[in-house]
């Protein structure tokens, strides 16, 4: 598959990222759906689907529904929940100090600079970020627990944009008065998120599942952008799955939201198609948005990749990709046109 991304149209209309996925991608053949169980039309507006159910049939209104993110889908709990969202914890401080992360840095890599100018990338990200926190509040309404605060980014093969997703997209939620991102490195072998930003830092995620005496909390690095806190990958292990699928993962993926109601977690992933966190981590998390890389990612691989994190209850899809026109002027980098 390799469509062209397309203009705007001529009503002013223009199509999201996720509106564009929807149009490049066959999801319903994608993610196995029966045509037969489906509405004639297939949805232009989006391209969030839900994990197909074995039995019974999954409701085809989740494809075909206007606002499909809002839909409160009924697969199985992503994974069982060790803390309450509502209890009564007090968050407590991280130890580490404030890192101050590097505007320049930000500019130059075609991120989301805070307070800086509204840009085709910043709307494009809001659009997004509703979607998805309008699916964290319906999933948290429908009991999936603090889950629901969990937001995996992932997608099939590696330089497809997960990271540079991963990125802008806690830079977006960060500026919501009601949460707060805590963006977590979990691509463990091929960790980007600190050097991205400019920061530095050690312990991490893999060091708290491997050690019990390390307090994953003690590793999270508050930052100077408000709303924003980072938890690096931690030390190199070949048994990554092995640790990410034991029983200390639910403890401490607990700790994670555990005081903080308000918390929006994001995991930056490897690819899924060459290593196995992404779908041990897809077992923990209430929404996967997975980045399809325009004319790179094959319909193909997207079916093999969504296939790894079928048991998600949320699965969205996002085209990253970089267009010229004809005539060869350059369009935006994440919109398609205009930057
Ligand atoms: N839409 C985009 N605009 C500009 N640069 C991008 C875009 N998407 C990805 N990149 C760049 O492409 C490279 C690979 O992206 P990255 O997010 O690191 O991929 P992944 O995490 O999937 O391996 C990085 O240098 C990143 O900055
Ligand atoms: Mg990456």
């Amino acid at each position: 598959m390799h469509d062209p991304i397309k203009s705007p149209d001529k009503s002013g209309h223009t199509p999201s990222l996720i509106e564009r996925a929807s149009e490049m991608y066959d999801f319903r053949k994608a993610m196995s759906l029966d045509a037969s169980q489906l509405p004639e039309e297939p949805a232009a507006q989006a391209a969030a689907v839900p994990a197909p159910v074995p039995t019974p049939a999954p409701a085809p209104a989740a494809v075909s529904a206007p606002e499909p993110v809002a839909q409160a889908v009924t697969p199985p709990v992503a994974a069982p929940v060790a803390a309450s969202v509502s209890a009564p914890v007090r968050p407590r401080a991280s130890r580490l100090p404030v890192a101050r992360i590097d505007r320049d840095l930000l500019r130059e890599s075609a991120f989301i600079v805070p307070d800086g100018p509204v840009t085709s990338i910043s709307e494009e990200f809001r659009i997004i970020k509703r979607r998805l926190l309008a699916s964290v509040l319906a999933e948290a309404n429908a009991g999936l627990g603090v889950a629901a605060q969990r937001i995996l980014i992932c997608s099939a093969q590696p330089n497809e944009g997960k990271t540079y997703s991963a990125i802008n997209l806690a830079l977006s939620i960060a500026t919501e008065r009601d949460h707060d991102v805590l963006l977590v490195d979990a691509d463990f072998a091929k960790p980007s998120i600190l050097s991205s930003l400019g920061i530095s830092g050690q312990t991490g995620l893999m060091d708290a599942l491997a050690d019990p005496a390390v307090a994953v909390e003690d590793c999270i690095i508050p930052t100077d952008i408000d709303g924003l806190s980072v938890l690096p990958a931690g030390r190199q292990t070949n048994m990554d799955s092995e640790y990410l699928a034991s029983a200390r993962t639910l403890e401490v993926l607990a700790k994670l939201t555990e005081g903080h109601p308000g918390r929006i977690v994001i995991f930056d992933s490897p690819p899924l198609l060459a290593a196995s966190p992404a779908a041990t981590l897809a077992q923990h998390v209430g929404h996967a948005l997975m980045v399809v890389r325009a004319d790179v990612t094959s319909e193909r691989a997207l079916r093999d990749a969504l296939g790894l994190i079928a048991g998600c209850n949320q699965i969205q899809l996002l085209l990253n990709g970089v267009k010229f026109s004809p005539s060869g002027r350059s369009f935006g980098s994440y919109y398609g046109y205009g930057e």
